[in-house]
């Protein structure tokens, strides 16, 4: 558990602030007492929405803003103490089709943003927020820090190649660095307008609307699907302990299930939708991954997390929301 009071008063920046997991951050951080800034370029087709924040939105700063745009961020990055790196895109597929897509949203601005850093907060403390996409195809099971990175896509390269520039610029100017390679998570607050990226919450609206999910293949690959509020108490956990510092994690779920048990499982929580099993589309079968298995020991034994979210529980809260909020999200 993060201690009592180590976020009260902190003065913290989050980038990609209003979308799915830093307007999460967000509220929790708010709820035990920190100064947040989000920063966030409203990027086409990602998870930007001003109803993410609703709840906290007299009490945060928002900067709307690309992370290059130095003469925005430069003064924003000044005193900062913690700073998350989340505003990146998702899409796995776009980054394909669309390779200067990936390389300007996500590559060009982060080397900007951490020459912001460099310049006006040399030793901030900065969490990272990497992808278990990285691995690609596995090379070892279970993932763990050790297994070589093997990604499948130019996402997966790009999000690499990030990682290991915010891990050289602690060498460069001292940046205190940690990464968090995530992987599948759900909740409320994702976008559910299209399936580019967050496929498992993209099903949860296709359920509720009583349609037909695809299944690619007899959809036996494992599968670990993390809770939001789970992914918020880790990142907590990694900005308040030092030995976190230079240091790559490994994260994964309560429970280890195929695909095809996913999505009987969206169908029970939502008491509505089917399924059918269909050949695997090229584009999906070229950067599909196989099974995921995780071994994220390193992480408990450094911070003492662990998931606490059940599928079962996780899956009928998400529903829940989005039953409520559909007008915000669909
Ligand atoms: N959600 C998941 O399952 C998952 C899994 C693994 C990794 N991640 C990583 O988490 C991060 C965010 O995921 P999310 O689910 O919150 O996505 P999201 O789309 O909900 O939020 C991303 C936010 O970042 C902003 N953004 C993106 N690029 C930006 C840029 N160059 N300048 C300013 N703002 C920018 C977008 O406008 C958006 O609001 C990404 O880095 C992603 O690689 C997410």
């Amino acid at each position: 558990m993060t201690s009592e009071n180590f976020y009260a008063g902190k003065k913290i920046l989050i980038t990609g602030g209003l979308g799915f997991i830093g307007s999460t951050l967000a509220i929790r951080l708010l709820e035990l007492g920190a100064q947040v800034t989000l920063l966030d370029g409203l990027i086409a087709d990602l998870g930007a929405n001003y109803f993410n924040i609703k709840s906290i939105k007299d009490r945060v700063e928002v900067v709307e803003a690309g992370l290059g745009d130095r003469p925005l961020v430069d003064p924003l990055v000044k005193g900062r103490e913690l700073v998350f790196n989340i505003g990146m895109h998702s899409c796995h597929l776009k980054s394909m089709t669309d390779p200067l897509f990936d390389l300007q949203t996500n590559v060009l601005p982060q080397i900007q943003f951490l020459e912001s850093l460099r310049f006006h907060n040399p030793q901030a403390r900065v969490i990272y927020i990497g992808t278990r996409a990285q691995f690609g195809q596995a090379l070892t099971i279970p993932i763990t820090e050790n297994t070589p990175p093997n990604p499948k896509d130019i996402y997966a390269a790009s999000k690499q190649a990030v990682e290991w520039y915010h891990l050289l610029y602690q060498k460069i100017c001292g940046l205190e660095v940690t990464s968090l390679r995530l992987g599948n998570t759900y909740g409320p607050r994702h976008q559910m307008r299209h399936a580019q990226y967050g496929v498992q919450n993209f099903l949860i609206r296709q359920a509720l609307e009583d349609q037909e999910i695809k299944i690619f293949g007899d959809g036996s690959q494992k599968r670990e699907m993390i809770y939001i509020d789970d992914i918020v108490s880790c990142l907590l956990l990694l900005g308040e302990k030092t030995q976190c510092v230079d240091q790559v994690y490994c994260v994964g779920s309560a429970e280890s299930i195929t695909f095809l048990e996913l999505v009987e499982a969206i169908i029970r929580a939502c008491g509505s939708g089917r399924y059918v099993h269909v050949p695997w589309p090229e584009d999906r079968k070229s950067i599909e991954v196989g099974d995921v298995v995780t071994d994220f020991s390193k992480l408990t034994a450094h911070t003492g997390w662990k998931p606490t979210t059940l599928l079962a529980e996780g899956l009928l809260k998400t529903a829940d929301f989005y039953r409520k909020n559909r007008q915000y999200y669909w």
